[in-house]
């Protein structure tokens, strides 16, 4: 088998069309609301990148120090031969664990980005000529369909992303990730800890406002997608935590009245002065959290890790006998 292998599980129009849906549904429904995942073109991914580097976003770090410290201890409990990092982007952090990871020769990246995929998969095998790379374009929230890899098998959600999430969501995806385990296989999952009200806020409302010019650039991403009409200039970036849900909101709040033309929806969107419209939800958890989720979904909790300063956790799961 040739060492890179790309499959594509999502038509070629499908994020256009997923797009065009969430926007329609999410401007004419009140609250308004935009799934988080339209954040990242390539400025919005840009952007991110250069919110892991701000001093106030401490998850990167942290989850950064646990793989570094704990790579060792992931490899001796799971003697993975596959690796499947769910939404891996840059697969940045997978170094840390590809080095560990000592029986490893097949890596399997999932993301709804194809230039990212083939970027980050061309790095990697330059990296370890021995690997096998099977990039999956796919959005793993759909169902996943997993191509056929040898075992154990160590799926990776890392950086918080299922944070973003729902609790019923939530529970939809660790089922469905469950489901598509076999015994031997483990989840490996990358969970912020519920902290300090004001760290939390300044992780998402950075001094120098990268996270608001990030927040801002979903605009831009429906602008040129869909030939709307926004200017950033109208909205300002809001960042509140919700103590009741344990949840991170992002919003971006009207300046004025306006109305927001968007002709291939074929839509014009009033929105009054103030009013608030949802782009991110980020939860944040607690260890019992975790684990009662997890076990909801079928999987025991087997490992627990944190960084020094208990801000972020890694943990690892296995299916439930
Ligand atoms: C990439 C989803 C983990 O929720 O912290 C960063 C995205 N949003 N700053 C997060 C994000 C605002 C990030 N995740």
């Amino acid at each position: 088998m040739s060492p890179f292998v790309m499959t594509r599980t999502l038509p070629l129009d499908a994020t256009a069309a997923a797009l065009r849906a969430d926007v329609g549904e999410g401007l004419t429904r009140c609250p308004k609301e935009i799934p988080p995942k339209w954040f990242y073109d390539a400025r919005g991914s840009e952007l991110f990148d250069e919110i892991t580097l701000l001093p106030e976003y401490y998850p990167t770090r942290a989850e950064r120090e646990i793989l570094i410290t704990r790579a060792g201890d992931i490899a001796a409990a799971t003697g993975a031969r596959t690796l499947i990092e769910l939404g891996s982007g840059s697969s940045d952090k997978t170094r840390h664990l590809l080095r560990a990871l000592t029986a490893l020769d097949h890596y399997v990246p999932v993301d709804v980005s194809e230039s990212a995929l083939t970027g980050a998969s061309r790095t990697l095998l330059a990296e370890h000529p021995g690997l096998t790379v099977h990039a999956l374009v796919a959005d793993f929230q759909h169902g996943l369909a997993l191509p056929d890899v040898p075992g154990p098998r160590l799926v990776a959600f890392l950086g918080g992303t299922i944070g973003n999430l729902r609790p019923s969501e939530r529970r939809t995806f660790l089922s469905a990730v469950r489901a598509g385990l076999a015994p031997g296989d483990a989840l490996l999952l990358g969970t912020d800890l519920v902290k300090d009200e004001a760290v939390l806020v300044a992780a998402y409302d950075d001094a120098t406002g990268v996270t608001a010019a990030f927040n801002k650039n979903v605009l831009s991403v429906i602008n040129r997608e869909l030939g709307a009409d926004f200017d950033p200039d109208d909205f300002d970036h809001v960042a509140r935590w919700d103590a009741r849900s344990e949840w991170i909101e992002m919003r971006l709040r009207a300046r004025a009245d306006l109305v927001a033309k968007i002709p291939a929806l074929d839509l014009a969107v009033p929105f009054g002065r103030g009013e608030e419209m949802r782009t991110e939800i980020s939860a944040k958890f607690r260890p019992e959290g975790v684990r009662r989720e997890l076990a909801a979904a079928g999987l025991d909790l087997t490992h627990w890790w944190t960084d020094g300063e208990g801000r972020f956790a890694l943990s690892l799961s296995t299916p439930a006998g």
